[in-house]
C-alpha cells in the first residue's frame, strides 16, 4: 500500500421509475429517470474494505461492488443526500457511485451490470437491473425507455411542467425482509395473476411513452391509476396505508396521477403534478414531497 494512497471520487444519483414496475427482471420493458439527489463518495487504497457514512449497513454493498469490479480494498467515505429505504434506490446510488470513482474508464452498461450483480450479492435479492442502470445512464430532461432483455435504450424527453413528486409512506422495509423473490418466482413460473399484471403493465409503458411524446399529461396520469391497481390486486405488493396514500394524492390539486413505486411492500409513491400547483398538491397530500427534477448519471455520454 503507498504511504500517501490517492483519493478518488464517485458520485451517482437516485432513481425514480414513471412505469414498468415489476417486470424488469422479466425481460419487460421500464421507464426509469435518474432524479437530482446524489451519493457522494470518495475513497482510497486500504488494507481491507471499509466504510464511513452518514447511512447505516453500506459496507456490504460497497465491497460487493468492490469485488465485482475485481479491485483491491478501499477505505470509502459516503456522503448522501439519497434517503434510504425510501424508494428512490439509495443502494443503486451507493453502488454506482462506488464504480464511477474507481471505474470511470468502463462501459456503461457493463457498469450497471456489474452493479446489479453486487446488490443481488449484498443482500440476497434478486434485483432485476432497472436501478443501477437508470443511475449509471440517466440523462437529464430525459426518461429512459429500457428494454431489459437486450439493455437497448432509448432516451425520452420528459417536460419541465411536470414534476415528479416522491411521497415517502413512513412505511420502511429492507427488500431483504420482503416477498420480492417470492413474487419473482411466481411471475417466473408463469402464474396468471402475476402474468396479467406484467402483460398489461408493459403494454401501459408502451401507451406511456406515446401519450409523454403527445404531452398528454392527463392520459399519463391515468396510465398510473391504472399501474397501482394492477400492482395492489394483481401482482399485491401494495400495502393499505400506500393504498390511502395513492387515493389521496389522487384527489389532490394539481396531480395527473399516482401510483406505488419500485418493489412496494411500503416505501415511496410517485406522483406527477403541474409544476405550477405543487404548492396546492403539498398541502393536500399532508406528508414531506420530494420534488425532484431529472438528472445525469455517471456514465452518461
Ligand atoms: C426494485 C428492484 C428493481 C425492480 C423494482 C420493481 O427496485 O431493484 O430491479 O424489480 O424493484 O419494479
Amino acid at each position: 500500500m503507498p504511504s500517501n494512497p490517492t483519493t478518488w471520487h464517485g458520485r451517482a444519483p437516485g432513481r425514480v421509475n414513471l412505469i414498468g414496475e415489476h417486470v424488469d427482471y422479466l425481460g419487460g420493458v421500464v421507464l426509469p429517470a435518474a432524479v437530482d439527489r446524489f451519493t457522494e463518495v470518495s475513497g482510497h487504497v486500504a488494507e481491507r474494505w471499509s466504510i464511513t457514512s452518514d447511512v447505516q449497513g453500506g459496507l456490504a454493498y460497497v465491497r460487493a461492488v468492490g469485488e465485482e469490479l475485481g479491485l483491491e480494498p478501499q477505505a470509502v467515505n459516503v456522503s448522501s443526500q439519497v434517503p434510504p429505504n425510501a424508494g428512490i434506490s439509495s443502494s443503486a446510488a451507493l453502488l454506482v457511485a462506488v464504480a464511477a470513482g474507481l471505474r470511470p474508464d468502463m462501459e456503461g452498461r457493463q457498469a450497471a451490470l456489474a452493479c446489479q450483480r453486487a446488490e443481488q450479492k449484498a443482500t440476497g435479492v434478486q434485483v432485476g437491473v432497472m436501478d443501477q442502470f437508470a443511475s449509471a445512464l440517466g440523462r437529464r430532461g430525459c426518461a429512459l425507455l429500457l428494454d431489459c432483455a437486450t439493455l437497448e435504450y432509448q432516451v425520452v424527453p420528459f417536460p419541465d411542467e411536470v414534476a415528479i413528486a416522491v411521497i415517502d409512506s413512513g412505511e420502511h422495509r429492507a427488500l431483504a425482509d420482503t416477498p420480492y423473490n417470492q413474487r419473482r418466482r411466481e411471475a417466473e413460473a408463469g402464474d396468471a395473476r402475476r402474468m396479467r399484471h406484467v402483460d398489461s403493465e408493459i403494454a401501459r409503458v408502451h401507451a406511456f411513452v406515446a401519450a409523454l411524446r403527445a404531452r398528454e399529461f392527463g392520459l399519463m396520469g391515468s396510465l398510473l391509476k391504472e399501474s397501482h391497481a394492477s400492482l395492489r390486486d394483481d401482482f399485491e405488493v401494495s400495502t393499505p396505508a400506500i393504498d390511502a396514500l395513492v387515493e389521496c394524492a389522487w384527489s389532490a390539486d394539481g396531480c395527473y396521477g399516482a401510483r406505488i413505486m419500485g418493489a412496494g411492500f411500503g416505501g415511496s409513491i410517485l406522483a406527477l403534478v403541474d409544476r405550477s400547483r405543487t404548492g396546492a398538491f403539498e398541502r393536500a397530500v399532508r406528508r414531506p414531497v420530494l420534488l425532484c427534477a431529472t438528472a445525469d448519471g455517471p456514465y452518461t455520454q
